[in-house]
């Protein structure tokens, strides 16, 4: 920004003395001489919120990011005056605020440590060119400081060095250290000292954050806009800090239905009707499970949202109907541009109800988007929301939609500077309105949102699904994701892993990358080696642009097909551990991927870790990432860590070769761990599960492990019928022990667990239930270490 006049030119300024302090409940406020007011909000023992005004007066609080169902409420809270600061105590934090400068310091309340502090602390600029100011925090790093989060940057996982811009931008074919793409969460993690906190600035304007890059031991962080407002967690576990971030911005609304757990299978395009039957009736001739087909664009009569191509699909429900007596939910793409045409009632019925943005001095948003020239609804507008909802009744409820899925939402605008909507577009933001400069980082993610009330409506009494691209803090609730146009090339293969891992690790687990890579084409090695990781992504799913030839799993020669079978085969059968995993998520917010930084902050390795991550609680992953691999080296997290293909045991706390050809990848369960599997479906549902697998992996000593199922679909579980199965098993050197915890009031279809041990060290000689002694052949062990028991059992003693 050039200011070149005095008059507008007034560089940094900076709060003075404080002269006044005011406590209400929870809120703390601290006014200057120069009439900066900081608020401090005591959300809870470990949550502090900052908001700073420099004009007196604060703007109305309102935010998107923030859920009203955040915990709040402290246990603790005491507030002292020293000569030179005030001190704020809650339980788990310390906060000191400076009296001559307003700047902070926070202390773990227990030991006292620094965990936190400001080096100038908050400062502004005056905006002349816009109002308002420019707000800045510039943080000290403590020595040894890593840092964490921020979405979808294609960066390695530590930030450490790097400075970074968010705001969300249609990024065809970005690579590694494209910066901004697709999403803003202005969230990161800070660790050093072995403690973790998390910061969450709530700003929606242009964002900048800037990890020791600009000076050494610096952090800081800035908006063109808005307030400085931001959130401090503390951990001090990495994987605390990202749970309170997730509950203060939203864990999923719901459980996905299972089936979008399963495999899906998208391509730019498939059409007409034909080749969709083409393709699904292919994965059933090929036994590749698949439970989702994407229509993209051209399913639309010249790509209006909300039709349908008379010629490509003439009977939309009739073919959504066979497909779903086939096993394939149809999942159908919608674009927020409408195309400008007075035939078309979409068009119609926003323009009569004046739903479309506009610019600063009157005249629409116009804009060219596939359908050519198209108007904008505005879905920062409730009523626009609510009339948008609506659009997807005949879709959903009449037609049989299962999932939609939002694309282009940043908003991408074609053939114009910036790609997306000029500054002066006016927004209503939910009655506070406003500029695109403000509006623009929240507008795909209220359309994702409005699209959500849609589906939950006219999907009900199943559960809704939808993907979005664009998304800001607090996204997560409404909706699934992928990381946007990625290219088949082993570098994206890598970004895919750390892109997911650093969503996950940012509140959003409900994340995939296109498998293959949607622009250029991967060769069958790749896709493979893709597929692999792909199995361990919460979403799962291949796209590809149609310019570049096929991107189904038998594109590549039968060698290829059947290591894709195989992958897609893990995934189902490890579906009810991937739900447990999910249900963790969005009740607690526990990250369903944890990349080893997340799993163990203590250990200094696993800092700047990429590729290996954890899935769920007990699973180790490693994709191999380059081509012509026969294995790869990788690190292992402390512990002890069984090879899934020769149940060797690994000892963690090194690195080490592990072989995996292409039809192989380093996978590793947690001594320990219980492994719930279904069997091989080739969709969810096509079978009764009538026995649940168990895989238990042998461990001196105690380890838990959960199974949690319900019907797959629809609200009962919220009315206390789910499954939850606690596990506790205590290995000794010559029995093994598992009790089992029962509660919830679903009734799972099967009746007996097949239990198959791992790694015990001694033969079983003697088997008790429940104190009871059974018989060999009453549970069928013949020489595998495998048994079938009651699903009931409480407790289970084999002994050597
Ligand atoms: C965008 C999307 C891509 C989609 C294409 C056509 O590039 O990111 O997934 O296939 O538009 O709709």
């Amino acid at each position: 920004m050039i200011l070149n006049t005095e008059l507008e030119y007034k560089g940094n300024l900076f709060p003075s003395n404080i002269i006044s302090y005011k406590k209400n409940l929870d809120t703390l406020s601290f006014t200057s001489e120069n009439n900066v007011v900081l608020q401090v909000t005591v959300q809870r023992d470990s949550v502090l919120r900052f908001r700073y005004t420099t004009t007196g007066v604060f703007e109305k609080d309102f935010s998107y990011a923030i859920t009203k169902y955040a915990s709040r409420g402290y246990n603790f809270l005491e507030v002292t005056e020293e000569e030179d600061k005030y001190i704020v105590t809650t339980s788990k934090l310390i906060c000191h605020i400076s009296k001559i400068d307003m700047r902070i310091a926070l202390f773990d309340a227990k030991d006292k440590t620094l965990i936190c502090e400001d080096e100038l602390g908050f400062h502004w600029e005056e905006s002349y060119e816009f109002g308002g100011d420019i707000v800045k925090m510039s943080k000290t790093a403590q020595e040894g400081e890593s840092y964490y989060g921020l979405g979808d940057k294609p960066v390695d996982n530590n930030l450490k060095g790097k400075r970074f811009e968010n705001w969300v931008t249609d990024s065809y074919a970005y690579g590694k250290n494209t910066d901004p793409i697709y999403k803003a969460i202005p969230f990161y993690t800070g660790l050093h000292h072995k403690k973790s906190y998390g910061i969450f600035f709530d700003n929606t304007f242009r964002t900048f954050f800037d990890f020791c890059h600009e000076r050494r031991n610096i952090t800081s962080f800035w908006a063109q806009g808005g307030e400085m407002n931001y959130y401090f967690i503390y951990g001090p576990q990495m994987s605390d800090v990202v749970s309170i971030y997730t509950d203060l911005t939203g864990k999923p609304h719901e459980l996905p239905a299972l089936w979008t757990l399963g495999y899906h299978q998208c391509k730019w395009s498939y059409y007409p009707e034909s080749k969709v039957k083409e393709i699904t009736n292919e994965f059933r001739k090929l036994k590749i499970p698949c439970d989702a087909i994407y229509l993209d664009i051209d399913y639309m009569e010249g790509f209006r949202c909300f039709t349908w191509s008379k010629e490509y699909f003439p009977d939309p429900k009739r073919m959504v109907k066979e497909l779903a007596d086939n096993g394939f939910k149809t999942i159908v793409i919608i674009d927020p541009g409408i195309k400008i045409d007075k035939d078309y009632s979409v068009y119609q019925e926003g323009m009569d109800k004046d739903y479309f943005c506009k610019r600063a001095d009157g005249p629409y948003m116009k804009g060219k988007v596939w359908p050519g020239e198209c108007y904008f609804p505005d879905f920062t507008n409730p009523e626009v929301r609510e009339w948008w909802s609506d659009l997807f009744k005949e879709l959903v409820e009449d037609i049989g939609v299962k999932g939609v899925w939002n694309d282009m939402n940043e908003p991408a605008v074609m053939d114009v500077p910036g790609k997306t909507f000029p500054n002066d577009v006016r927004h209503d933001y939910d009655a506070n309105p406003c500029s695109h400069r403000k509006a623009h980082n929240v507008y795909g993610m209220q359309m994702a949102r409005a699209t959500y009330q849609g589906l939950k409506k006219f999907a009900y009494p199943k559960r809704p699904f939808v993907i979005t691209r664009a998304a800001y803090s607090g996204t997560q609730r409404y909706t699934s994701s992928w990381t946007g146009d990625n290219v088949a090339s082993w570098e994206h293969l890598t970004i895919a892993n750390i892109q997911a891992q650093r969503m996950c690790m940012s509140g959003f687990s409900f994340i995939g990358s296109d498998i293959g890579g949607f622009a250029e084409q991967p060769n069958g090695e790749l896709y493979a080696r893709w597929i692999q990781l792909g199995i361990f992504h919460p979403f799962c799913r291949t796209h590809s642009s149609g310019d570049h030839g096929d991107q189904e799993p038998w594109a590549f020669g039968k060698n290829i097909t059947d290591v894709v079978r195989k992958f897609i085969e893990i995934r189902y059968q490890l579906l009810p551990y991937l739900y447990t995993a999910f249900w963790r998520y969005a009740n607690e917010g526990v990250p369903i991927l944890k990349s080893l930084v997340l799993y163990d902050q203590e250990d200094p390795h696993n800092h700047y870790r990429n590729d290996e991550f954890v899935f769920g609680e007990k699973i180790l992953a490693c994709p191999i990432t380059e081509p012509n691999a026969k294995g790869r080296r990788m690190y292992f997290p402390f512990g002890n860590w069984y090879n899934i293909w020769t149940d060797e045991v690994l000892e963690g706390g090194q690195e080490l070769w592990v072989d995996a050809d292409l039809d192989s990848m380093p996978i590793f369960v947690k001594e320990g761990a219980i492994i719930p599997k279904y069997p091989i479906q080739q969709y969810v549902g096509e079978k009764t599960i009538d026995e649940l697998v168990l895989d238990v992996y042998y461990k001196a000593g105690e380890e838990t492990s959960q199974v949690f199922e319900d019907a797959q679909d629809g609200y009962d579980y919220i009315k206390g019928r789910y499954s939850l199965r606690n596990f506790k098993l205590l290995g000794k050197k010559k029995s093994l022990i598992i009790q089992q915890f029962k509660s919830g009031k679903y009734i799972t279809p099967y009746e007996t667990l097949k239990i198959k041990f791992h790694g015990l060290p001694f033969n079983i000689t003697k088997i008790q239930i429940d104190n009871e002694e059974v018989l060999f052949e009453d549970v069928k062990l013949n020489g595998d270490n495998t048994i079938i028991v009651s699903k009931e059992f409480t407790e289970l003693h084999v002994i050597s």
